[in-house]
């Protein structure tokens, strides 16, 4: 029922809800595997958080990067304990914009890189026989809007895998967990390209967001757990949002 001394991976920990949860789970004690695009960000971050953290440089949506980040923990702690599949991005635009480069970005990150997390652990966590793997969808993966349908599709992909992998995974006694964040202050608002969407989803992030540590809570509650609970899915939301 504890974290501390759990080997903990993390894509997308140089901004938001990343950084957030590897600053909490080094407070608890884990010890943390970090990875993203922005080296200097991760170093930076490794450099405060002590306690043998690691950074290793990974772009997500290349299957051998993820591979290499998910190995190299095994190589130098033995063994994963949980890998959360966080990294993602957002830029949310009408259908009739035709910005097919972002609808491309958002299914290589948020569906590719997820899998690639999923491919690179399973190998691992089969043999040890246990594991947890977190991945984030969001409020979005279950309820739609015009500009958000390319986004929301991927989180709802995120969904339906996370559920699939919790029922295969059963006879090697690893654990799954699916978190769906509603709006959390992050950088996420800065992957939107569209400079319509760009606007009212910073209004509407200023108007409601809430801050990354909340997303970490859920994440140490989750694997806080004793080893014969599994909590597999949370959908929270900062408490004025409506949709
Ligand atoms: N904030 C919210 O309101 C909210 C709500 C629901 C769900 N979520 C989900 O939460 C997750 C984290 O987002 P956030 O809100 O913390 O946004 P953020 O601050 O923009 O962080 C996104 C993280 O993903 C990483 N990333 C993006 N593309 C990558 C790539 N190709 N390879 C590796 N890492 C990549 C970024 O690192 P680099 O740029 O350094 O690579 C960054 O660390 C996402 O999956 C997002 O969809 C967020």
């Amino acid at each position: 029922m504890t974290i501390e001394g759990k080997i903990v991976v993390i894509t997308g920990a140089s901004s938001g809800l990343g950084e957030a949860t590897a600053r909490h789970l080094a407070a608890l004690g884990a010890k943390l595997v970090l990875g993203a695009r922005r080296i200097d960000r991760l170093q930076a971050l490794i450099d405060e958080l002590g306690n043998g953290a690691a950074a290793v440089q990974t772009d997500v949506t290349d299957r051998e990067q993820v591979r290499h980040l998910i190995n190299g923990a095994v190589a130098a702690h033995g063994r994963i304990d949980v890998l959360i599949n966080n990294a993602g991005l957002m830029p949310q635009s009408l259908l009739e914009k035709g910005l097919i480069d972002d609808w491309d970005r958002m299914i290589d990150v948020n569906i590719k890189g997820v899998l690639y997390g999923i491919a690179a652990a399973l190998p691992h966590m089969t043999r040890q026989k246990s594991g947890h793997i977190i991945n984030v969808s969001s409020v979005a993966g279950h309820k739609v809007r015009p500009g958000s349908a390319v986004y929301a599709a991927t989180k709802a992909a995120v969904l339906m895998l996370s559920e699939g992998l919790r029922q295969e995974v059963k006879p090697y006694g690893i654990r799954t967990t699916v978190i769906s964040p509603g709006a959390v202050a992050s950088e996420l608002p800065a992957s939107v390209t569209d400079a319509d969407t760009a606007q009212r989803i910073r209004q509407f992030y200023d108007a409601y967001a809430i801050p990354a540590d909340s997303f970490a809570r859920v994440v140490a509650f989750a694997l806080s757990q004793p080893d014969d609970v599994d909590i597999n899915e949370i959908l929270y939301r900062p408490t004025a949002q409506e949709l």
